[in-house]
């Protein structure tokens, strides 16, 4: 069995004994070990502890790796990505410099349809070794684990072919995959006076077949004015969790209109983004057994409000990050730079941003029994530090690439 001895680590971060959510104050109890040494045999983490402790466990270690003056931290658990898509969409980019909003350019076939124009003229093969390509980079940025939606089909054709691709990356990839069904992601120009057309297409000839196929984990639907009313989103998030399919929702980003409140009500997993709250909103949420995840490279990228992370924490709520990794609001799966943000812009504490983008990432993806922490029996998915002073320089020194090597499986990068 191989066997990698990582010895002298300046600080080993996120050692928990339980595979919990963590909810408020929890949040800033990241559990470093200082001088530490972890022990990986085959996939998983044996054994870790102080130096000093080293002792015996050392016997038939292939590897040794010092790493003093560098921090270890498990990979980050993304819960949120669009990482399947045809084409970047630049264009809109510039438009939005130029004054246009989200909205305007999605009303005029822009957006979300732009990108599923370009999904459904893609063939499976140009998909997939798209977003292998993705998936090789945001790896190497230290994400272990990650979760991908569908939704720039919009077509049963185009749907089931991004689920295929997403299994097809689930099967070679060594990172955790989860995949989650979003037909209900934008109304195709076709239905878009006819959303009972289309929720029945998503509801008689979608999910049946990706049920029968296994194509995904999770259902989501995009719930906001011009997209999906709470009642449409209801009744698709209904019919995906007959066949098994637990809701994980995108709501509140540009308005709030009871996405939460109905949100709750169903026993979703996680609802997503939360840019615009209300305080009714905040306190429903964090009453909840429903994460709340929150996407601040969308916000950054579309010029928006952050979502209300610290009020959040402080009533107690259970909160995860993640990248909306897509072409059209976050253009980056970099979860560095999501944590940086979290803390400068949303006033989150290393520590928090940290656990949120870890375990509470792997609990939003009901990972948190394989990853998302260090403890013997996980899979060994770590990151090592280039040599700082610090944990929190980590998200202070943002947009600098302060990770030395990526283990995925026991194995480098
Ligand atoms: O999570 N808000 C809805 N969906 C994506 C953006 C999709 C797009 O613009 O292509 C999001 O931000
Ligand atoms: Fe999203």
């Amino acid at each position: 069995m191989a066997a990698t001895l990582i010895t002298n680590i300046k600080g080993l971060a996120g050692v928990k004994n339980k595979n919990k959510l963590l909810r408020g104050k929890e949040l800033a109890d990241l559990n470093i070990i200082p001088e530490a040494f972890l022990l990986v045999e085959d996939k998983e983490i044996v054994s870790f502890g102080k130096m000093e402790d080293v002792g015996t466990s050392t016997a038939n270690v292939q590897q040794k790796v010092n790493a003093s003056g560098r921090f270890v931290l498990p990979c980050w658990c993304d819960s949120h990505t669009h990482l399947v898509f045809a084409a970047s969409r630049e264009e809109e980019f510039i438009d939005k410099i130029k004054g246009k909003s989200y909205a305007e350019i999605a009303a005029k076939g822009g957006g979300i349809l732009n990108s599923a124009a370009k999904l459904n003229a893609a063939t499976e093969d140009e998909l997939f070794h798209s977003a292998w390509e993705r998936l090789e980079e945001v790896s190497r940025l230290g994400t272990g684990a990650i979760e991908i939606k569908s939704g720039y089909g919009l077509s049963v054709a185009g749907e089931l072919k991004m689920l295929r691709v997403i299994k097809r990356l689930k099967e070679k990839s060594g990172l955790f995959i989860r995949s989650t069904f979003l037909g209900a992601h934008a109304f195709p120009l076709e239905f878009k006076d006819d959303h009972r057309g289309y929720i029945d297409c998503i509801i008689h000839e979608m999910l049946p077949v990706i049920a029968k196929e296994k194509l995904a984990d999770y259902i989501d639907v995009f719930c906001e004015k011009g997209f999906f009313s709470p009642e449409e989103m209801e009744i698709i998030a209904k019919a995906g969790m007959q066949y098994g399919l637990k809701p994980r929702l995108h709501v509140n980003q540009l308005n709030s209109i009871g996405g939460i409140e109905t949100g709750i009500k169903l026993g979703a997993i996680s609802l997503d983004h939360l840019e615009t709250m209300s305080e009714k909103d905040i306190r429903m949420i964090t009453e909840s057994h429903t994460i709340g995840t929150l996407l601040p490279s969308a916000a950054f990228f579309l010029r928006m409000a952050y979502p209300p992370a610290r009020k959040l924490i402080d009533h107690n709520g259970a909160i995860a990050l993640a990248s909306d990794y897509n072409p059209g609001s976050s253009p980056s799966g970099n979860m560095n730079l999501v944590v940086a943000m979290s803390c400068i812009q949303m006033k989150m504490l290393p520590e928090e941003a940290i656990n949120a983008s870890t375990i509470n990432g792997a609990c939003a993806m009901e990972l948190e029994n394989e990853t998302g922490s260090i403890m013997a029996g996980k899979r060994a998915n770590i990151f090592v530090t280039k040599p700082i002073p610090s944990l929190a320089y980590l998200p202070y020194s943002f947009g600098s690439d302060l990770i030395e090597k990526v283990m995925i499986n026991g194995e480098w990068l």
